[in-house]
């Protein structure tokens, strides 16, 4: 009796579970192959590589185990001028993204697109590979696809990097990592507002609806600008870097949190950086004993701040 209720159990149990997988895994797909993916959509899963998130590769959120995106103006492999390009650059064992793994996902004409001219089923995930974006017309419609370079032009992972140099090149990925495990989204959203629908969602709260609650639910203010484009609109490194070591340096009143940790312990010429007296010499300047703030340190080229400004400069 009591061995009847437990297969009817572990039967209810299995279409549960079935089922839920049906709406997570499947269900998503459906919908995505009904869409051609946008030249946006490729550059951000090119560079950003397979997972944005906990995974085997990168389990303390490290930004390993990710692609390198760089600007190339000459070939790699003939060293001739060339129309200036980005590529995307997958070393020796780099996971590659879901549309190179899926093509399905790309949707309408990109996947054949990218099967048939881009050769990416070609791709060996051991030796690695370069991507590109190209464009041609399908069915009469202009759609972006992905380019496998290492089988269309022969483009080997180390070639590229060394024909584009570490100042070409940007560490997108890995500060997508940062952006996620720094928790930046707790104040910055990367979807602008449209004009909301007030017939549909009611009218929009007003300063004084939020006096006395405490807490306010997470979602019902706006605490941060919105950072989709903030590329385009603000392409200043030297900004960036005085705005995350202390963003009080150039906004005297932000709420926002310094990162000046993100620096780690040594800087552009492998020379410790003291933060005590970084902090000492900036609290002199913030209450007026001095008239100039302390400099920000040059980052290493292996910092996490790096790898964040390069993802930020990237939203464009
Ligand atoms: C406590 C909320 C908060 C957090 C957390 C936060 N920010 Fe901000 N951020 C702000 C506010 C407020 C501003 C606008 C004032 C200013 O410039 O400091 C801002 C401005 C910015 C700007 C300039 C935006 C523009 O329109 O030019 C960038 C870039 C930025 N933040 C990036 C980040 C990143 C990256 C992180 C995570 C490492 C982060 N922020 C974490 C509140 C926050």
């Amino acid at each position: 009796m009591a061995f009847r209720e437990y297969k009817i159990g572990s039967r209810l149990f299995g279409v549960a579970l079935g089922g839920s997988m049906v709406i997570t895994l499947y269900m998503p797909t459906v919908d995505m192959t009904s869409v051609a993916v946008t030249e946006m959509g490729l550059t951000k899963q090119l560079s950003y590589g397979r997972i944005g998130g906990f995974s085997y590769e990168d389990p303390f959120l490290r930004g390993d185990g990710k692609p390198k995106t760089v600007v190339l103006n000459k070939d790699p492999k003939t060293n001739e001028p060339i129309e200036t390009v980005q590529a995307f650059v997958y070393e020796a064992g780099t996971p590659f993204p879901s549309g190179i793994n899926h093509p399905r996902t790309l949707g309408p004409g990109a996947t054949e697109l990218s099967t048939a001219q881009g050769r990416i089923e070609e791709a060996n995930h051991d030796n690695g590979a370069v991507f590109v974006i190209s464009r041609a017309t399908h069915n009469g419609e202009t759609v972006n696809y992905i380019e496998n370079a290492s089988a269309t032009r022969g483009w080997q992972p180390s070639q590229v990097l060394n024909a584009a140099g570490d100042a070409n090149t940007h560490l997108i990925g890995s500060g997508k990592i940062m952006f996620v495990r720094e928790g930046c989204w707790w104040c910055h959203t990367l979807l602008p507002e449209q004009t909301q629908d007030w017939q549909y969602f009611g009218i929009p709260p007003r300063l004084g609806d939020y006096n006395g609650e405490s807490p306010t639910a997470f979602g019902s203010d706006r605490k941060a600008p919105d950072l989709l484009h903030v590329g385009s609109r603000n392409a200043s490194k030297e900004w960036m870097m005085m705005h995350f070591f202390n963003p009080r340096l150039v906004q005297p009143h932000s709420i926002m949190p310094r990162y000046d940790y993100l620096w780690g312990e040594n800087d552009a010429d492998g020379k410790a950086i003291d933060y005590d007296a970084w902090r000492t010499a900036y609290n002199d300047y913030a209450h007026g004993k001095t008239v100039i703030p302390p400099d920000v340190p040059n980052y290493a080229a292996d910092s996490e701040i790096r790898y964040l400004i390069d993802f930020i400069m990237s939203l464009k």
